[in-house]
């Protein structure tokens, strides 16, 4: 079982992605444990204060550093437990680093807010990821993205073919997918996925998958290992 904690200043943001579907499923059967947490209620100042002024002057809010050491320590992190910090500033977040963060038994994922945060509160953290090289509001909607992503990896949430499928083309970008009805506004199902090949039809969702990566993210063939079909799937392209 993966325990996965939440550490949030806006919790009622988590009231939804994971209470249905593939994760849902996941928690009902203890393969998964997700806790938001609520850092404001670990402020101890009256008005639950959480954000300060900078020191320095300029816009916005920080994050105070107390709330959130007092939130992560209530957790008895073992020492070597793995902290990830939510911010625009963090590398970005990949299937690579999904695999790696789903081998872990438990993880924190802070989300960070306001303006900033503390310098002193990003030191606690083991790293920090950013989900895209864009600015959203806060962390919630990245943590969302990252805890998704590194549950469905986790032994049995999703069936073991389907990573295995998924494995095949580890990488590249999607082959077709095509299901009933075989013509649908004079367009054909391929030939090759109706007639029970097993082999053919692996080798023609693999040369769509190169062939489709070639064309569209280039820049993702760097990280896979081709085959001589492989090249020959590309190769062919410019016979056409
Ligand atoms: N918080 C704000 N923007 C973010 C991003 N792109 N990734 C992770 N956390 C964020």
């Amino acid at each position: 079982m993966m325990v996965i904690d939440i550490l949030t200043l806006f919790p009622e943001m988590f009231e939804g992605p994971f209470q249905s579907s593939i994760l849902k499923r996941a928690c009902d059967r203890m393969l998964l444990a997700i806790n938001i947490i609520d850092i404001r209620n670990f402020s101890e100042d009256k008005h639950h204060k959480v954000d300060d002024y900078p020191f320095g002057g300029g816009a916005g809010m920080v994050l105070k550093p107390e709330p959130l050491f007092r939130c992560l320590e209530s957790l008895l992190l073992p020492s070597e437990s793995r902290v990830i910090l939510l911010s625009p500033q963090g590398e970005t977040f990949n299937q690579a680093k999904a695999g790696e963060l789903a081998r872990e038994q438990r993880l924190t994922i802070i989300c960070g807010h306001y303006e900033g945060i503390d310098e002193r509160v990003r030191q606690l953290a083991t790293e920090e990821v950013s989900v895209g090289d864009y600015v959203l509001t806060g962390g919630e909607a990245a943590a969302i993205v990252v805890t998704d992503c590194v549950a469905r990896l986790v032994d049995g949430v999703v069936d073991a073919g389907s990573l295995q499928q998924e494995s095949f083309t580890a990488g590249l970008l999607e082959y077709p997918q095509y299901t009933r009805p075989r013509q649908f506004h004079e367009r054909e199902v391929p030939e090759i996925l109706l007639n029970g090949n097993h082999q053919a039809v692996e080798r023609w969702r693999r040369d769509q998958a190169v062939r489709r990566t070639f064309l569209r993210r280039p820049d993702l063939l760097a990280g896979v290992s081709l085959s001589e079909e492989d090249r020959r799937a590309i190769d062919a392209l410019f016979d056409q």
